[in-house]
């Protein structure tokens, strides 16, 4: 049986820094970070910051005299980012939306967003204050799931049909945006450089539980009317068993014109 501790969310700075911390969020952190080319004396931008992961290979790549620019509007992110600013001069953390980013028109060299348009009201507005922040040249570089692309094995793979179905239509609000980043930035007068996909392979079911929140959400799937209350069985089967699951994440390169 699923316990109730199953049912309640994480904390989301735990949450956060699990995933960076894992085999799969290294990963895809480093290939984002290559891909910012940042260089020292440059202005970052991180738009949604949340807690402050990957702060020292940020500072350290615009050192000695670059900025890092963190923004996120949660001031639970904001006090935990700031707490972990200890002997990073380069780093400020600004609190605010990033639909209207706090910053001046073209100030910044670089951008990133890392699992934030997912979650926005308005994709096409961050674009478009990411456009009016950064300087001509400027690059930004969006990590971002394509929440359809959930595979879980299973040899009930309705199941896990349904489940993915539940997280896209009712826990995700921007589901699909991986793969609508390079429309979206060309409607954004934005020149696409490159759209890669990453698509990491859990074969442990913790792991995937503490990234997708596996028991939590099909319990809510359940209440939700997407699985009948058998799932609960399910996926109690699928964490006792050899488990494979897998994501699908858009990493996308766009530029201001130079
Ligand atoms: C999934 S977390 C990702 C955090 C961070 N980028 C990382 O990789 O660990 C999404 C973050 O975006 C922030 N966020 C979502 N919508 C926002 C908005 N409209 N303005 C500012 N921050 C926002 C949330 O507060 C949260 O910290």
């Amino acid at each position: 049986m699923i316990n109730n501790d199953a049912q309640s969310r994480p904390d989301p700075i735990a949450y956060l820094d699990q995933v960076a911390a894992s085999a799969a969020g290294r990963d895809y952190k480093q290939q984002v970070l290559k891909l910012l080319d940042l260089h020292p004396g440059q202005t970052v931008l991180d738009i949604g910051c949340g807690p402050g992961t990957d702060l020292a290979a940020m500072a350290a790549a615009v050192a000695p005299a670059g900025q890092v620019i963190r923004v996120d509007r949660d001031p639970v992110m904001i006090a935990e980012a700031r707490a972990r600013l200890t002997e990073q001069p380069l780093i400020e953390v600004r609190s605010g939306d990033v639909h209207a980013l706090p910053l001046d028109d073209g100030s910044v060299d670089r951008a990133r967003t890392d699992r934030v348009l997912q979650h926005v009201a308005d994709p096409k507005q961050v674009l478009a204050e990411f456009r009016r922040v950064a300087r001509p040249g400027g690059r930004i570089v969006m990590a971002e799931l394509d929440w359809e692309g959930l595979l879980i094995d299973s040899p009930q793979p309705a199941m896990s049909r349904a489940l993915g179905q539940f997280l896209a239509a009712e826990i995700i609000r921007n589901a699909t945006i991986g793969r609508s980043l390079a429309r979206l930035c060309r409607e954004a007068e934005l020149v696409v450089r490159s759209v890669v996909t990453v698509a990491p392979v859990f074969r442990d079911f913790t792991t995937a539980d503490q990234a997708f929140g596996l028991r939590r959400n099909v319990v809510r799937a359940i209440d939700a009317g997407y699985l009948k209350p058998d799932a609960e069985g399910w996926i109690d089967d699928l964490s006792s068993q050899p488990f494979l699951a897998s994501a699908l994440l858009f990493l996308v390169v766009a530029e201001i014109p130079g």
